[in-house]
């Protein structure tokens, strides 16, 4: 594997590849992550994988200090799947001088997510489409553990034109259905036992739906007071129309339901989509 922090020597590195898949993280790398490299090695020859831990989508208050960074486990995990080309810039070298350009959104990126970490999906879109412009890969692979930012990616790659193809990878989870991601070792032990919970309770959601009740707010309301109850604290849980993250009404079929709460400082993020 070549590893690069600096772009000119990475560009000259790629220049000859024919088709270039990438994969984008902020390092800290679990099974979701590199299930979706292996994804990446089936779609083409060569797989560029950056880590960066992009200080835009990072609010003021929020852990971007204290975010795991674990680059040397990080390399080695990637040279086992034989991953071609890491690129692991420094803040220097993707903001020389401060990041003024940045992205207007479109709406959905003030929902969900958005109305409670805003400028996040800004920060995302921002990073992600300096990091197309450096790498130029053919095809890019998002996890659907952030739904929403997939959702955005694509809004993004379709508005601007961008020619590159977004790809899907499906969620890691524990055995227990808890989502894989860096930010669940922050749980002790208590309430990593506890954190399966967001699923499992959008799980018996999603059970009430295929069963055929299509009484959403009362479904979200028990979910809530479920997850209350057991001591979370939770920012949302919504059923939204997949193409759109727009709220979803009795009749539409192809939905989503997403949710994230806190466990005392730590907030997770999970999401189920149901065929209604
Ligand atoms: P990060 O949280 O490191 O995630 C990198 C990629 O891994 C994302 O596409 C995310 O959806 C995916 N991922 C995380 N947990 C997963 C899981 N349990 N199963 C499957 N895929 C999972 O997302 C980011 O970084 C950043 O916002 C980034 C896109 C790199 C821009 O800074």
């Amino acid at each position: 594997m070549k590893i690069f922090n600096d772009i000119t020597a990475l560009r000259d590195n790629l220049r000859s590849k024919q088709a270039i898949v990438f994969v984008p993280t902020m390092g800290n790398l679990h099974a979701g992550h590199l299930a979706l490299i292996k994804q990446a090695k089936q779609l083409a020859d060569h797989v560029v994988v950056s880590i960066f831990v992009n200080r835009l989508q990072f609010l003021p208050h929020e852990d971007f200090d204290h975010y795991p960074r674990t680059f040397e486990n990080d390399c080695k995990l990637l040279t086992g799947l034989n991953v071609n080309t890491l690129f692991a810039p420094s803040e220097k070298i993707l903001f020389p001088t401060k990041q003024e350009f940045l992205l207007a959104l479109p709406p959905v990126a003030d929902t969900l997510e958005g109305e409670f970490r805003p400028g996040f999906f800004r920060g995302v879109a921002t990073i992600v489409l300096k990091l197309f412009n450096i790498i130029k890969p053919n095809l890019a692979v998002f996890g659907k553990k952030d739904y929403q930012q997939l959702h955005i990616i694509r809004e993004m790659v379709q508005q601007l034109n961008l020619p590159v193809e977004i790809i899907a990878g499906e969620t890691v989870r524990a055995p227990d259905g808890l989502a894989l991601s860096s930010r669940n070792q922050y749980l002790n032990r208590a309430q990593r036992e506890e954190a399966c919970n967001l699923y499992q309770t959008l799980l018996q959601i999603k059970h009430e739906i295929i069963s055929g009740r299509r009484d959403y707010p009362v479904l979200l309301e028990i979910a809530t007071k479920t997850l209350v109850k057991r001591g979370w604290k939770v920012d949302y849980i919504r059923i939204q129309k997949r193409s759109s993250l727009t709220p979803a009404h009795i009749d539409d079929t192809d939905l989503v339901m997403l949710g994230a709460a806190w466990l005392d400082k730590t907030r997770l993020i999970d999401n189920l989509e149901i065929s209604g």
